[in-house]
């Protein structure tokens, strides 16, 4: 549906989008998510026609709507897509029918097509009984969804979301977002959704592009990027994140499991992953903070699981949980969060468990 081929775009000598190709299927609701500065939004802009891209090329359906080699540059209102941004961008002086049904100007629709198909945008958001009321006195969540009206009233064939939900609270946020995916998977709308919120990602995405300094650094599902990260930024952008330095033990692998030796000398496991070098290469070896079971003797854990012996540093109580600052034989720190009934001292002895298959390897 979208295809972006190695798009760039410098402002000066300034590289905002490094490279980035991406294919985006029918139906799909794909996340940028990266910290502030990677080139979201700017990625996103370029899709829109907002922005001129420096190089590479911009497919929407079997439409090229972008190619720096054939000098192609399609204006916005040739490029059917739909915008949502943090800000609302909403006429105070119109009626929320009227702002909704705006962009429907352009194109060539009866009066009463026009209010017809705003109002169905309306009744799709819930805000069809706020139809003659103006934007500024409903609530920031309302006039979000004003906003997503207006996108979805010119029945695009993207939908382009720039943190649509920054500028409003935690709860507000989880709700709104839960409504967006509902009506993006309801029509099968194709979206591209820039986030600098990892829960929001994981919560929405079909798959999520994790971006730093204007490159993909990885795409994946949000499970896959959750259980998987490959390079230690993604890693430590969703979630709390262990790395222990570790090495590989040897090259046998049973059931998907390879074998890594800790600084210690023990031995843990992990999923295998092939891109790794022989016995002896250097990995980290990552571990959740909230996957790790924290128990003071050994008996009770299931056969295979990794252990490191440990003594508590530091607990923090959190409320849900307790985040235990721990430190392993070898003197690596590791953090762990576990359920709040779990009570050791500063200076107790512990273990601290996790499964194999919910281990990682690092390698840059
Ligand atoms: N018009 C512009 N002129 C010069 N530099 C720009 C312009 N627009 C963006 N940039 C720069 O390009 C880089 C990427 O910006 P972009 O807005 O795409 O980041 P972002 O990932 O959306 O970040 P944020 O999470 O803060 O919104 C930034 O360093 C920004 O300063
Ligand atoms: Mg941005």
């Amino acid at each position: 549906m979208l295809r972006l081929n190695n798009l760039q775009k410098s402002f000066g000598s300034f590289r905002a989008v490094e490279s980035v190709s991406l294919n985006v299927g029918e139906g799909e609701l794909v996340t940028l998510l990266g910290p502030s500065g990677c080139g979201k939004s700017t990625t996103l802009r370029c899709i829109a026609g907002l922005e001129g891209p420096t190089g590479g090329e911009i497919w929407l359906g079997d439409t090229c709507v972008y190619s720096a080699e054939k000098r192609l540059d399609l204006p916005p209102e040739k490029r059917r897509i739909g915008m949502v941004f943090q800000s609302y961008a909403l006429w105070p002086h119109m009626t929320v029918a009227e702002n909704v049904a705006y962009p429907l100007l352009r194109q060539k629709l009866s009066k009463a097509d026009r209010e017809a198909q705003a109002m169905q945008a309306l009744e799709l958001v819930g805000l069809a009984h706020a139809r003659d009321t103006s934007p500024g006195r409903l609530s920031g969540g309302q006039q979000q969804r004003i906003a997503l009206a207006r996108a979805l009233a010119s029945r695009c064939q993207i939908l382009l979301f720039d943190e649509p939900l920054s500028n409003l609270d935690v709860r507000l946020r989880e709700q709104l977002r839960g409504e967006i995916r509902e009506i993006q998977r309801r029509l099968g709308i194709t979206a591209i959704y820039v986030t600098h919120d990892q829960s929001e990602a994981l919560a929405i995405s079909d798959r999520i592009v994790v971006m730093d300094k204007g490159l993909i650094v990885q795409i994946d599902g949000p499970n896959e990027l959750y259980s998987r990260p490959r390079t230690r930024f993604a890693a430590s952008f969703l979630g709390s994140v262990n790395l222990l330095p570790a090495t590989v033990a040897d090259s046998g692998v049973t059931g998907g499991l390879a074998r890594y030796r800790t600084a210690a000398g023990a031995i843990v496991g992990a999923p295998e992953r092939p891109d790794v070098g022989g016995p002896g290469t250097a990995v980290q070896f990552g571990i959740r903070s909230e996957l790790i079971r924290l128990v003071e003797d050994t008996a009770s854990l299931p056969p295979g699981c990794n252990i490191w012996p440990v003594t508590v540093r530091d607990a923090v109580f959190l409320g849900e949980g307790i985040e235990y600052t721990l430190v392993t034989e070898d003197g690596q720190t590791l953090t762990a969060k576990v359920p709040p009934y779990i009570r050791l001292q500063p200076g107790a002895a512990a273990y601290a468990a996790i499964a194999p298959q919910d281990c990682f390897i690092i390698i840059d």
